[in-house]
């Protein structure tokens, strides 16, 4: 195919230029390409541009804080943008719950602008959420502390619903001038290959409103130019037909509560096997929780137990069913045991 391509004249300026620059006289003078020159020929950057350069490049400087352990996608996508990553105490792997006061603490400690990422519901890879007072808590001291929330709400709909599991953006946005919030319709949409969502800036007044759209449009010239619009239109159907939006709803409350019966039936069935307490299970909300167990425990599961999971002990709970909850039980028991 590409045979059949002749070759095209050369640009007019550039071979003006490739054909100076190929010109070994000592007396060639380029008339040609329209930048301008000083008495050296060389194109000179202002100084004060060199000066905003180095204030561009240093001016940031905030840190970005996740929480210990976050979805492990956060640190790489995060560390591209050249601020700091570090992590805030969040769960305790071996008292399943949250670790709240040391979580506060280190929040409470930190200058002003820092960014904190926090899971809005169904907390990944843990599945162990604030509690509505917790959450209070935690606003109170990110707008004490000038911190700047950046709230990651990827399963809305999969906790306990809608409406419940966006009580903590709704919490945040009323204690605090400024935040992001990233919003993913992959999940309850069913759509994760068509790269759908949203980011909401809430930023203080009209007039930060506009420039900050501003920065996200050149944002998003840079990263993806035009957006495909395939995911947008389903989803921007499904919420503005009723009868779609309420077979949607519906579905998704049943997703939901599927889930939420499993971690009962699991929790039960991993307590009678062992003797233990794992009612923690059913507490924890979304489709994760993360079991006390090493690498090495993870992979007795897999060799001996056909269980799959990643090395940190991170499960599926709508991988379970009522079909294989004795089997996966057994095994997992064994596991935490070996
Ligand atoms: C906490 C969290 N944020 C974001 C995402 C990804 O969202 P998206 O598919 O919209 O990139 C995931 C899931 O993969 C997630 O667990």
């Amino acid at each position: 195919m590409l045979e059949t391509l002749t070759r095209v004249p050369p640009d007019p300026i550039l071979g003006v230029s490739a054909a100076f620059q190929a010109d070994p006289s000592p007396e060639k003078v380029d008339l040609g390409v329209g930048v301008y020159k000083d008495e050296q020929g060389k194109t000179p950057v202002p100084r004060a541009v060199r000066t905003a350069e180095q204030e561009v490049y240093a001016a940031p400087g905030a840190t970005i804080l996740v929480s210990d352990p976050t979805w492990a996608n956060h640190i790489p996508l995060l560390g591209t943008v050249g601020l700091k990553v570090d992590r805030y105490p969040y769960y305790d792997a071996q008292n399943p719950g949250v670790l709240f006061e040391r979580m506060l603490a280190h929040l409470d400690a930190q200058p002003a602008g820092t960014i904190v990422v926090l899971h809005a519901c169904c907390h990944n890879p843990t599945g162990q959420d604030l509690s509505a007072a917790q959450w209070a808590e935690v606003a109170a001291v990110v707008a004490r502390r000038g911190l700047m929330p950046f709230m990651d709400l990827a399963y809305q709909g999969l906790g306990e619903d809608l409406d419940r599991d966006a009580a903590s953006v709704r919490l945040m946005a009323r204690a605090v001038p400024e935040m992001l919030v990233a919003v993913s319709c992959s999940k309850n949409f069913g759509i994760y290959r068509e790269r759908t969502g949203l980011l909401i800036a809430l930023s203080g007044n009209v007039e930060r409103a506009g420039i900050t759209t501003g920065h996200l449009g050149r944002l998003a010239r840079t990263l993806w130019s035009m957006p495909p619009d395939h995911g947008a239109a389903l989803v921007e159907r499904v919420l503005s037909q009723p009868a779609l939006r309420q077979e949607w709803m519906t579905e998704l409350s049943h997703m939901a509560s599927r889930i939420n019966s499993l971690r009962g039936l699991l929790a039960e069935r991993l307590g009678a096997v062992s003797g233990d307490d794992y009612r923690w299970i059913g507490a924890q909300r979304g489709m994760f929780s993360r079991l006390p167990l090493s690498a090495t425990q993870v992979a007795f599961a897999r060799d001996h137990h056909h269980l799959y999971m990643p090395p940190d002990g991170r499960i599926n709970i709508a991988g379970v069913s009522p079909a294989n909850v004795d089997r996966v039980a057994a095994g997992l028991i064994a596991a935490v045991r070996s």
